[in-house]
């Protein structure tokens, strides 16, 4: 018998229901396709009151576009982006970040999940040697691959880094929601005032339905990104539908609430773990994921009632992830299960 919500992921969560609404009040009538018509404006303009009037946004389906594409605005093919060893850019993206920029990715080992600036000065090197790709990108993940989240000052270190070589920093903020409440700042104190130059906004992993936003915090550098998304085949014809659910997420705070859920149920579930003497979890739990050493007998037990991924199979290390409809109920009960399985 397999419970109605697992651990699994934040993606596999459902569409938060007033976000489902938007989309069914915004089914009347015909609106103009890509993008021209009055509900991606007022999307638009929500951008615009988090971050700043003097933004540019655009809409894509997935996070590894959102990614890639913002990548191939801020890069030639002989660039290198710096990330970390278990970013998503070069762990779980199939290559497309290298297939669609044609530059190298270069993976410095990580701490927690983050990369330092010492770590990256490591890889700063054979600037101006024309038989070396040249850095241009520092990459960070927000909150990161492995729950934790970067604080303002490590990420105002990097971002000085890289502004002082002449290079962008990149922020994967699939989940950026969950670390700016983890730190209770705004979108913006998360991520534009600490010097992040093109930001990959989530959505999906906070409620909404195949929907992410590139956002460009120096509009020059956006100056050819309508025609690299659609190039990237990630032009939604429908605009609409994905336009409306930002405007619902960025109104009444509703990111904020079901991020907020999210980490809550997070550290709740990590409290009723570490009552667990079997059980060990093995990062700082400071967004919506929990990342646990179990006995390894016990996973296949586990994953027979709960779905959920092993995160490393050789330390035993599995990742359990809360979303905005995760319930108390839900967790007591997963850990109940837990310390009766182990
Ligand atoms: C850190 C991170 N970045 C980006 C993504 C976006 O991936 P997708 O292309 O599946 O939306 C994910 C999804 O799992 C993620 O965890």
């Amino acid at each position: 018998m397999k419970p109605v919500r697992s651990f699994a992921s934040d993606n596999n969560a459902g569409v938060h229901p007033e976000v489902l609404q938007a989309i069914s009040a915004a089914n009347v009538g015909h609106t103009v396709g890509y993008g021209d018509d009055a509900y991606t404006d007022a999307a638009v303009r929500k951008f615009q009151e988090h971050f700043g009037s003097d933004i540019e946004v655009f809409f894509v389906f997935n996070g590894t576009a959102a990614n890639v594409l913002s990548l191939k605005a801020l890069t030639e093919s002989y660039h290198a982006v710096i990330c970390s060893d278990f970013a998503h850019i070069y762990c779980d993206e199939c290559g497309a970040p290298e297939r669609f920029t044609g530059c190298k990715l270069i993976p410095i080992p990580n701490q927690n999940g983050k990369l330092t600036v010492e770590s990256v000065s490591h890889a700063y090197h054979g600037i101006g040697d024309q038989h070396h790709v040249q850095p241009r990108v520092i990459a960070i993940t927000q909150s990161t691959e492995m729950g934790t989240v970067y604080q303002p000052d490590e990420v105002k270190a990097l971002a000085k880094f890289a502004h002082d070589r002449d290079m962008f920093l990149h922020m994967d903020g699939a989940r950026i929601a969950n670390a700016a409440v983890s730190q209770a700042k705004t979108l913006r104190q998360a991520t534009r005032d600490l010097g992040v130059d093109v930001l990959s906004f989530g959505g999906t992993k906070n409620g909404l339905m195949g929907a992410e936003a590139v956002v460009f915090f120096d509009k020059k550098l956006a100056g050819n990104f309508q025609f690299l998304r659609k190039q990237g085949m990630q032009l939604a014809s429908k605009m609409r539908f994905i336009s409306v659910q930002f405007e619902a997420l960025l109104s009444n705070d509703l990111w904020q609430k079901s991020a907020q859920h999210a980490n809550r149920m997070a550290r709740l579930l990590e409290k009723e773990i570490r009552a667990i003497s079997k059980v060990k979890i093995v990062y700082p739990v400071e967004a919506n994921g929990v990342f646990a050493q179990v006995p390894h007998d016990a996973i296949a037990k586990l994953q027979e009632r709960y779905f959920f991924y092993v995160w490393s199979e050789e330390e035993s290390v599995v990742r359990w992830m809360c979303s905005f409809d995760t319930t108390e109920d839900d967790i007591r009960q997963f850990a109940k299960f837990v310390a009766e399985t182990v």
